[in-house]
């Protein structure tokens, strides 16, 4: 049976990025005999210049077919000045939106190369293991009204919606719990119950949920301040983090340091299965990098790895994967982000030649020193 990957690109570091993902694919489709096939459309700056709107028609209409939606990055300040409805992020919004992919899993896994690499001390992050569910389709970003306007005395005005109803709680709920099951059965809901109105309905759907229905997992709630602070305090207390867009955007940006580096941190975005997924890396395009064969490919794979897990049921392709990028980083291999000046045996390499090496090591693979 084939699988069908639509790739979007984007913008910026997208193509090179992606480039690497497909790599990795094709050795796994080589050692594991699978068939990948691949179709391209534009979105964000790349679908702007294609068709003058950051999600083309046609790019979504191949997203809703495809087996499975693979995304590289968008954005670039080439854009900055334009109709924001036509900023390039739009074009992700949107086939997020269209795709109905509200829940959007972060894994944040540390691997014992890079122990040494965060900016954390490593006893402190040694041996973490947090997963941040994410709410993908609500809130902030999609809340209306919304707008720029001159309000009654005439002063400049903007204003965003914050909103959730209680199926949309109800629903990333039970994604996070059921995370939580398969992991160390800990949960914890971050939100601001103690000024937002949302987050007062959030914390109560969520407490109901989790009684009525998983009574196995523990569940314990956060302010966002204090979990801001807790991340770097101690992060291994954490096992699933729950919360709404907004503050799951931000909070993902701060664990990924835990890694090491942003440049480490997948992203699946899952919806109710009956439209395709979505896997794309947690970080930017970094249009100043474009081209230049620097960044980290590594967040990129491991997006195709849990493409493998979740769209696919190729759990062991997945972890092949995985298992490729820990040797690969054992054996000393880093781009700029990882590289830990002064360390012995390091080795700095480019985009490509990381993507290279994952994919050689999927294909030969050694056991995991
Ligand atoms: C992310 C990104 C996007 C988001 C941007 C590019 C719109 O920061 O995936 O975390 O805010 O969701
Ligand atoms: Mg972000």
């Amino acid at each position: 049976m084939a699988h069908h990957i639509l790739l979007l690109p984007g913008d910026g570091i997208g193509p090179e990025i992606t480039a690497q993902a497909v790599k990795v694919l094709n050795a796994i489709a080589e050692r594991f005999k699978l068939t990948f096939t691949y179709d391209e459309a534009p979105i964000g700056g790349a679908g702007i210049a294609a068709s003058g709107v950051p999600l083309p028609d046609d790019t979504r209409d191949k997203a809703l077919k495809a087996d499975a939606v693979f995304l590289g990055a968008v954005g670039d300040y080439k854009y900055d000045d334009i109709d924001p409805k036509l900023r390039p992020e739009q074009g992700l919004l949107q086939v997020r939106q269209a795709l109905g992919v509200y829940a959007n899993l972060r894994p944040v896994s540390g691997y014992k190369a890079l122990t040494h690499t965060s900016t954390l001390k490593p006893e402190v992050i040694d041996g973490i293991d947090l997963l941040v569910v994410r709410e993908l389709t609500g809130g902030l970003y999609f809340g209306q009204p919304r707008g720029i306007e001159l309000n009654a005395q005439g002063v400049e005005r903007g204003f965003d919606t914050m909103e959730y109803t209680r199926p949309e709680i109800e629903r990333i709920a039970h994604v996070a719990f059921k995370a939580a099951q398969g992991r160390k059965k800990q949960l914890c809901s971050v939100d601001k119950a103690n000024v937002l109105k949302t987050s007062q309905l959030w914390r109560q759907v969520v407490t109901e949920i989790g009684e009525q229905h998983y009574p196995d997992v523990s569940l314990s709630h956060m302010y966002v301040d204090n979990a801001a602070m807790q991340l770097i305090r101690s992060p291994k207390q954490f096992d699933v983090m729950l919360t709404e867009n907004t503050f799951g955007d931000i909070l993902s940006d701060e664990a990924s340091m835990l890694t090491g580096s942003l440049g480490m941190l997948a992203s699946a975005s899952l919806g109710d299965g009956s439209k395709p997924f979505l896997y794309e890396p947690s970080h930017g395009s970094a249009p100043k990098y474009a081209g230049l064969n620097k960044v980290n490919p590594i967040a990129t794979i491991v997006s195709a790895a849990l493409m493998l897990r979740h769209s696919f049921n190729l759990p062991e392709a997945a972890n092949a994967i995985e298992q490729a990028i820990a040797q690969v980083l054992a054996d000393g291999l880093r781009t700029y982000d990882i590289m830990n000046d002064g360390e012995p045996g390091l080795k700095l390499v480019g985009t490509a030649e990381m993507g290279y090496a994952i994919a050689q090591a999927v294909l030969s693979p050694v056991a995991t020193r």
